[in-house]
């Protein structure tokens, strides 16, 4: 199985970049993480190189994790603790593993990798799979930007630091972003495209019904500050219900 976007070039600097890895960063998204299941079990869709999986072990969580990036998957098994997460190489819409979970979770715009409804719904389904009746699936993700852009422009520039240029080409026909990224780390430039499909929350909570899961919390981060028309992200929490009885629909 390939690499796909997340090769041995993007592994190698992965963990480099500071915004996402600091512990103000970091911390809120395990504090939530933790504080649904307490030390249940857990399983991330796009574990990569542990940058969640590894914080969540050492709060006493058991996790699991799926992602068809050897490179990347290879950096987390590298890190202290890293051996002893199981990780699966395969594709998440898809891929199961064995096992229970109280809690799936995919973060970081992740979600949007998958490139088409079709299989943003099976990754929505295979979640639902892994869940016992009432645990959790929780994505964080962006709200798309195309509100700020002016007619006629197609690009929004999220990022123009000394160290990254990053910048958004949307398609609003086919719910298409493509990312484009200028970067400068540890004295190389490095430059990548990577395909999206963007996807909005009422799209995720009806694909979220069709696996037969409700939403039971909706945040604008981390720390649970409200969702509101300004919020640039969110973090969604769906819950399978408990109770027994199927009530995903074909
Ligand atoms: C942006 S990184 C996020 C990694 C980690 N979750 C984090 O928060 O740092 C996305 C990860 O998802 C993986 N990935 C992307 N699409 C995938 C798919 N369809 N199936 C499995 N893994 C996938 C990539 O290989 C990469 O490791």
């Amino acid at each position: 199985m390939s690499d796909g976007y997340f090769d041995e070039e993007i592994a190698s600097t992965y963990d480099d970049d500071h915004s996402m890895s600091a512990p103000d960063v970091v911390d809120p998204v395990v504090d939530f993480l933790a504080g649904l299941t307490g030390a249940g079990r857990s399983l991330e869709f796009g574990v990569g190189t542990g940058r969640i999986a590894i914080p969540l072990l050492e709060r006493g969580m058991a996790v699991a994790g799926i992602d068809l990036s050897n490179a990347m998957v290879s950096k987390l098994r590298a890190k202290p603790g890293g051996e002893s997460i199981p990780v699966t190489i395969g594709d998440f819409a898809t891929t199961r593993v064995d096992g229970e979970f109280d809690l799936v979770y995919l973060v970081y715009n992740t979600i949007m990798n998958l490139d088409s409804q079709v299989r943003q719904v099976a990754c929505f389904r295979n979640a639902s799979a892994h869940l016992r009746p009432g645990g959790c699936f929780v994505i964080e993700v962006m709200v798309p930007e195309i509100r700020g852009l002016a007619p006629d422009n197609t690009r929004h520039v999220w990022e123009l630091s000394e160290s990254h240029w990053g910048i958004d080409e949307y398609e609003v026909a086919t719910q298409r972003v493509t990312s484009h990224h200028l970067k400068i780390t540890q004295g190389r430039t490095q430059r990548f495209s990577m395909p999206f499909r963007y996807v909005w929350p009422a799209e995720l909570d009806l694909m979220a019904e069709l696996a037969g899961m409700r939403l039971r919390e909706r945040w604008g981060s981390w720390r649970r500050d409200p969702f509101t028309d300004d919020s640039t992200f969110h973090v969604s929490v769906w819950e399978k219900p408990a109770g027994g009885g199927s009530d995903e629909q074909q």
